[in-house]
């Protein structure tokens, strides 16, 4: 820990959880930018030492350099921006290229661009570190600007390479001790003297993982599910059985009977789109499995021929289904083998996304219990529960769809708490 105050500038801050890895460090965010109120209220809440300013970065850029300016007499000791993602997301890369031939989005999504106004404002402000974390896809995410198109890394480079070194690292939360699999591309620049020396030396500013899938003599084994989670009170998605009463951040969404249906028969790290025979007189469990393939214009397309009725006594499987509105049939639902899907208690959990509490969607379904992750087990998986921090705004807590977004949006504090210790210890 530093006995200094350093300060930070926090671009795309959201609901301010990265910077609880900072604050930690006694870094302290001074000038924070969001675009949505009610993340912005719940920023200057957790952290009210910072300047708040709330609306588009490109409008609010030249406010913000001329504050910072005007407020504080030494450049930023860090500058982290942290962009939207949706427009790069792989996660979403099958709906892009569709919409994308349909001509619904324009190729260059104008939030893939959000990095050129962080990219001015630390121009200008030259801190002495910048963190940008984002997806991996953000290495083949091209923009266009005044010179033409061109890669996003490239252009951090043209800007910024005169004055910082640094590099992008795709890295897995997992391996920094968070208890989840979350791919990010992380670049860290520096113009900091020992920092360079450092990156001269190491290649590389990014820490050392402390943790991997077996342990090593530098690493401690990955966090699981049953490390962080199995000692909390169960719950499932049935009215009167979803919510602790000792705990309302211990809460998950109600299901419906069909979706029960196909969850309760769920073996643990399995999909519902798998599920066997449960017909006691038949438990046939050689049904088809579930699956997808590439059509002629290369996107990927989940198989509409799975059966869902039993191969040998034709009864209904628990395997999810749509009904036709017209005919009343039952069809396998449009979805892929990520869908309905059970965690592993002896794995990380899954990329936690603004999705985690919707059972459809990639592998958000706890590990036994039927149903998906509480927010507060959300908070633990994401470390957020390791930091102090609430989510109590003007006496009331906020609602529950903020409260996933925050945490499905963030970047994990300790990932950030690690990387700026190590920042700390590279210029010690
Ligand atoms: C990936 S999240 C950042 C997460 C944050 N660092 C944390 O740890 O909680 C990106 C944020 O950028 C905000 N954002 C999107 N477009 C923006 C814009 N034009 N100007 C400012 N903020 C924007 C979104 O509302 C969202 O909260």
């Amino acid at each position: 820990m530093s006995s200094k105050k350093l300060n930070a500038i926090s671009l795309f801050c959201s609901s301010g959880i990265g910077d609880l890895g900072l604050k930690a460090n006694n870094i302290s965010t001074v000038v924070a930018c969001e675009l949505l109120p009610e993340r912005m209220k719940l920023f200057l809440n957790n952290h009210p030492e910072a300047k708040g300013f709330c609306g588009d970065i490109w409008e609010l850029k030249d406010d913000i350099v001329s504050y910072y300016q005007n407020t504080y007499k030494e450049n930023p000791f860090l500058l982290i921006a942290t962009p939207p993602c949706q427009g790069m997301s792989s996660n979403g890369m099958g709906t892009i290229l569709n919409n994308l031939k349909r001509g619904v989005r324009p190729i260059f999504d104008p939030r893939n661009k959000l990095i050129v106004p962080a990219v001015e404002i630390a121009k200008i402000l030259q801190p002495e570190w910048i963190i940008f974390e984002n997806v991996p896809s953000m290495i083949n995410t091209v923009i266009e600007d005044t010179y033409g198109v061109i890669n996003i890394i490239d252009y951090v480079n043209r800007e910024l390479g005169d004055i910082y070194v640094g590099r992008p690292i795709v890295i897995d939360v997992a391996n920094y001790g968070v208890p989840q699999h979350r791919n990010r591309l992380i670049t860290i620049l520096t113009k900091n003297d020992q920092g360079k020396e450092h990156f001269k030396a190491n290649g590389s500013l990014m820490p050392a993982a402390t943790h991997s899938e077996h342990p090593t003599m530098l690493t401690e084994r990955w966090l699981t599910v049953r490390d962080v989670i199995s000692n909390l009170p169960p719950l499932s998605s049935r009215k009167g059985e979803n919510i602790d009463p000792n705990n309302p951040l211990h809460k998950v969404p109600i299901l419906d009977d069909a979706k029960l249906f196909w969850v309760t028969n769920t073996p643990e790290g399995q999909t519902a789109m798998n599920n066997q025979c449960v017909n006691p007189y038949c438990m046939y469990q050689g049904n088809a499995l579930h699956g997808s393939k590439y059509d002629a214009e290369g996107v990927n397309r989940s198989n509409t021929d799975t059966p869902l009725y039993c191969r040998k006594c034709g009864a209904l499987l628990p395997r999810p289904y749509a009904v036709d509105k017209k005919t009343g049939e039952k069809r396998i639902m449009k979805g892929f083998v990520s869908a309905y899907k059970r965690m592993s208690w002896d794995k990380p959990a899954s990329t936690l996304t603004q999705n985690f509490q919707y059972a459809c969607s990639d592998n958000k379904l706890h590990p036994t219990q039927d149903r998906v992750l509480s927010l507060y087990e959300g908070l633990i998986i994401q470390t957020i529960a390791l930091y102090p921090y609430s989510f109590v705004v003007d006496g009331r807590q906020v609602t529950d769809s903020v409260i996933r977004d925050t945490i499905g949006e963030s970047i994990p504090p300790l990932l950030i708490d690690k990387i700026v210790s190590n920042i700390l210890q590279i210029i010690k």
